[in-house]
C-alpha cells in the first residue's frame, strides 16, 4: 500500500500535519495506536497562543474554537499574597484563548473524516522502516494481521512515548533537563471565581488557576516528583490550593466543586537535535518537551506541523529538497525559544528542594520586577502570547 506522508500518531501535530498536506493536494495515512474515545478525550493542555489560533482558522477548524474558546487579555501573577496583573493584550496587542487540547483535537479529526482522510485508530506494533531510503515505510498490526504502508515521507508525531525518536537511531542528539516536583492537575465542575488565569508562588510551591469553560475550572498544584495521586485526598487539595492562592494573609479558596479527573503530571525540558534523520521528519513532543508551567507545548505542536507541511509541500511544487534539509533549523529557533521561556517561567514560580532564604528572595525580586517593570513585562506577555 502507497501512499505520499505517513503519519504517526493523531494528535495536535498529526492531525493538522494531515489536513494541512490535504489542503495542498498531498495525500496521507495517520496511524494511531489508540482508539478515537481516547484521544478525543484525553485531558492536556488548554491554553492557545493567539498565532495557533490564526492558523486554526486560516485552514478552517476555528469555529468551534471561535464559539466557545475563552479570549484571555491579560493573566496574574500572584505572590507574598498579593497579586500584579500582566495586561498582555494592552502590551503586545495580541491575546490567548482557552480551549481544551482534547476539543482542538477534535475539531481536527472531524474535519479529517469529512474530508475524507484516512486515519486509523488502534493499529499496533508500529514499526518505521529504511528512513535513509527513498521509500521508506511503516509497518503495523490490526485484527491479527501485519500491514505495510509506504511513503516518501514519515512523520513522527507520535508523542514522547512513540516509537519514531528510536527508529532514527543514535543520529539524534538529546538535550534534557528533568525537575525534582510534579504537577497534580484536577477538573471541577465550578463556575470561575475569576475570568483570567492566575499563576501563583507561595513557600509550599506552586498553583495554577485555569479554566476550560463557563462551568469547568482547572486547577495545577506543584507536588513531589514521586507523589501518587493517592496522597492527595480532595480536602487536603483544596487546603492546599486556597492556602497557596492566599491574598493579604488569608486563604483564597479557589470554588470548589466536583472534582471529575484528577492526575500527576511529571515536568521535563526536551530536545532532540537534530528533528530528522532522512526521510523521517519529528513534530511535537516526539522531538521536544517543555515543562507545562509556559503553555507552550501544543503551540509548539501545531507550529512544527505548519513547518513541516510548508516543507514537504515545497518538496513535492519544486523538486527542491532546501526547505526539508532546513526543516530542524527552522523548527528550533522557536523551540529553543519556548525552552528558554517555560524553563524560566518555572524556576520563577516553583519551589525547589533545597531552596534557602536567599534564593527566595531572589525569586521575590525576580517577580517584583516583572510585575513593577513595564519593559520586563512585555517581554513576559510577548512570548506568552506567542
Ligand atoms: P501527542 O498529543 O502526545 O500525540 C501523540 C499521539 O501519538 C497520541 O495520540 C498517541 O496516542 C499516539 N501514539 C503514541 N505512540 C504511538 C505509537 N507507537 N504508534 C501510533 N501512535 C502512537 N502542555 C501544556 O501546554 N499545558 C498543559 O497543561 C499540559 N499538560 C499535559 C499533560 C500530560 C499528561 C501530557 C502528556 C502533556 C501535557 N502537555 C501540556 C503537553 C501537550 O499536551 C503536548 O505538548 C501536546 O500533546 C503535543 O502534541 P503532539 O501531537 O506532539 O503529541
Ligand atoms: C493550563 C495549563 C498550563 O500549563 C498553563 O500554563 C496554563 C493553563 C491549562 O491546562 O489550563
Amino acid at each position: 500500500e502507497r501512499t505520499q506522508v505517513v503519519i504517526i500518531g493523531a494528535g495536535p501535530a498529526g492531525l493538522l500535519l494531515s489536513h494541512l498536506l490535504h489542503l495542498a493536494g498531498i495525500t496521507s495515512v495517520v496511524l494511531e495506536d489508540r482508539d478515537r474515545a481516547h484521544i478525543e478525550n484525553r485531558v492536556r493542555a488548554g491554553v492557545l497562543e493567539h498565532g495557533t489560533t490564526e492558523i486554526l482558522e486560516q485552514v478552517g477548524v476555528a469555529d468551534r474554537l471561535h464559539r466557545e474558546g475563552l479570549v484571555h487579555e491579560g493573566i496574574e501573577l500572584r505572590f507574598d499574597g498579593v497579586g500584579h496583573r500582566i495586561p498582555m493584550t494592552e502590551l503586545t496587542g495580541r491575546h490567548i484563548t482557552v480551549y481544551g487540547q482534547q476539543e482542538v483535537v477534535k475539531d481536527l479529526l472531524a474535519r479529517r473524516l469529512a474530508d475524507g482522510g484516512d486515519v486509523r485508530f488502534e493499529v499496533a506494533d508500529v514499526q518505521v522502516h529504511d528512513v535513509d531510503t527513498a521509500e521508506p515505510s511503516v509497518t503495523y498490526l490490526a485484527g491479527g494481521v501485519r500491514h505495510r504502508v509506504v511513503g516518501d515521507v514519515v512523520a513522527g508525531c507520535d508523542g514522547f512515548h512513540g516509537v519514531s525518536r528510536a527508529a532514527a537511531g543514535d543520529t539524534l542528539h538529546h538535550l534534557d533537563r528533568t525537575y525534582p516536583f510534579a504537577w497534580l492537575g484536577i477538573l471541577v465542575h465550578a463556575v470561575p471565581r475569576t475570568h483570567e488565569l492566575i499563576y501563583a508562588s507561595h513557600q509550599n510551591g506552586f498553583a495554577l488557576y485555569s479554566m476550560r469553560s463557563p462551568e469547568v475550572t482547572r486547577l495545577y498544584l506543584q507536588v513531589g516528583a514521586d507523589e501518587q495521586v493517592e496522597s492527595w485526598p480532595e480536602d487536603r487539595i483544596w487546603d492546599e490550593l486556597a492556602l497557596r492562592f492566599g491574598l493579604d494573609g488569608e486563604p483564597w479558596d479557589p470554588g470548589r466543586g466536583e472534582i471529575f479527573d484528577v492526575g500527576i503530571t511529571p515536568m521535563r525540558s526536551f530536545v532532540t537535535e537534530p528533528m530528522q534523520r532522512g526521510r523521517l521528519l519529528l513534530a511535537g513532543d516526539a522531538a521536544h518537551i517543555v515543562p507545562p508551567t509556559g503553555a507552550k507545548g501544543m503551540n509548539l505542536a501545531v507550529h512544527d506541523a505548519l513547518l513541516m507541511s510548508r516543507a514537504i509541500e515545497h518538496w513535492y511544487s519544486t523538486g527542491e529538497e532546501t526547505l526539508v534539509n532546513s526543516y530542524t533549523t527552522d523548527a528550533l529557533a522557536r523551540v529553543w525559544r519556548a525552552q528558554h521561556f517555560s524553563w524560566w517561567m518555572t524556576s520563577m514560580l516553583h519551589k525547589f528542594p533545597g531552596d534557602d532564604q536567599f534564593q527566595h528572595r531572589l525569586q521575590t525580586a525576580q517577580l517584583a520586577n516583572v510585575t513593577g517593570s513595564r519593559a520586563y513585562a512585555t517581554a513576559l506577555a510577548e512570548n506568552y502570547v506567542g
